[in-house]
């Protein structure tokens, strides 16, 4: 059978709980398909950080890109637990893992499904994805303070935009724009951050200029913020910075429903280094530990990992099956666990 390597990171507090529905699902529809997972689990995170003082060693990563793809939960402690102050699980983890694995496409797709409780009272056909730059940006730590902790204090974060970054991540989100609806929205802030601004818009002006086929149009991030919520069919592919996209993929997640169905993976399209894929929500420690999670996210983004492995059967069993939980759904609480079973029940 067809073998892929998958480095498991159920990290913590929900992470663990929708990590193991995920699996659940992916066993199935891997014995379904005749295709094998070999799993290797890392303990990372808050949980581990606070047990031996690690966040993420060099021997960690060095096994963790061995593997074909990671699947990872949620990482992060209860916002200002004291214990976590130096720990910076969310840089030292997370953003270590995007950057040193050079997940320059950060792709979190957004689609209304039907019968789903959206807050939007009417939304038309909403089907778009955001292409969210994943390795520059505000999102780099080359601020600075200096004077810390005096009235005098100044803190700097400094966002970096490369031609090359901003290029290939631009280009990527042309081509998916080409394979979908031929609609292309770069979101920005150019009437205030004209630096980066700028090269944006050139770039994304030269790059559409080779996909004639694809329009462009452009929106200010708080202009966008609007349209999310009066008008998402308007969008099919929504190409911006790494910040902009963290927080426009949160609307987008309360918009399709709740946070608890929104997928994401961190890709390298060169393939170079292991593509990674996670719920855009966190660990959720207001809800930890009480199996009231939905893993509806984490089970799609394991179909966002079976489309990348090129399975795309397999993906779009785990989807059709999600599709029709989700109609099934009349607003009755059902643990973590029994979504993960109706899900793998709705497995064709
Ligand atoms: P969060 O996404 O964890 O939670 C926000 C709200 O959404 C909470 O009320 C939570 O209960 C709810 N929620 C989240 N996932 C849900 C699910 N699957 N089902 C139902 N409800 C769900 O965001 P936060 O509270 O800002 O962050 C908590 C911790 O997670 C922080 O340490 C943060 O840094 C970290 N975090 C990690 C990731 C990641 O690992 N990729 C992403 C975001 C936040
Ligand atoms: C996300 C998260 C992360 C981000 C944090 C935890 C670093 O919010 O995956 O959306 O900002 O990218
Ligand atoms: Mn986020």
């Amino acid at each position: 059978a067809q073998t892929f390597k998958l480095a498991l990171i159920p990290g913590d507090g929900i992470g663990p709980e929708v990590v193991a529905e995920a699996i659940k699902v992916l066993d199935a529809v891997a014995s379904a398909e005749g295709i094998e997972f070999e799993k290797t689990e890392f303990q990372l995170g808050a949980a581990r950080f606070l047990e031996t003082g690690d966040v993420l060693t060099d021997e960690d990563l060095v096994a963790i890109s061995a593997h074909d793809v990671i699947l990872l939960g949620a990482v992060g402690g209860v916002p200002g637990d004291p214990r976590l102050k130096n720990a910076n699980i969310e840089r030292g983890l997370l953003l270590k893992l995007r950057f040193s694995l050079d997940h320059y496409v950060n792709l979190r797709p957004t689609v209304i499904y039907p019968g789903v409780p959206s807050p939007l009272a009417s939304h038309g056909d909403v089907d778009f994805v955001v292409v969210r730059e994943g390795t520059e940006g505000p999102y780099v730590g080359n601020g600075g303070v200096i004077r810390a902790g005096t009235p005098q204090e100044v803190a700097n974060e400094v966002s970096v935009n490369t031609a090359y970054g901003v290029e290939r991540v631009v280009r990527d989100a042309f081509a998916r724009a080409s394979a979908r609806r031929n609609k292309l929205t770069l979101v920005h802030k150019t009437n205030v951050l004209t630096f980066s601004g700028n090269l944006w818009k050139r770039i994304v002006d030269e790059v559409g200029a080779t996909f004639p086929e694809v329009a462009v149009d452009y929106l200010h991030v708080d202009a966008a913020t609007i349209f999310l919520v009066t008008d998402p069919a308007r969008f099919d592919v929504i190409v911006t910075d790494n910040l902009f996209g963290d927080i426009l993929t949160d609307l987008a997640g309360a918009i399709s429903g709740g946070i608890g169905l929104a997928a994401s993976g961190n890709i390298n399209p060169d393939g170079t280094y292991p593509s990674m894929f996670e719920p855009v929500h966190g660990s959720a420690p207001d809800i930890a530990g009480q199996q009231k999670a939905d893993p509806t996210a984490a089970i799609l983004s394991v179909a966002l990992m079976l489309d990348h492995l090129r399975l795309p059967d397999a993906a779009d069993r785990v989807r059709s099956a999600v599709v029709a939980d989700i109609a099934s759904r009349d607003g009755s609480a059902r643990s973590t666990s029994a979504i993960g079973d109706a899900i793998v029940a709705a497995l064709s």
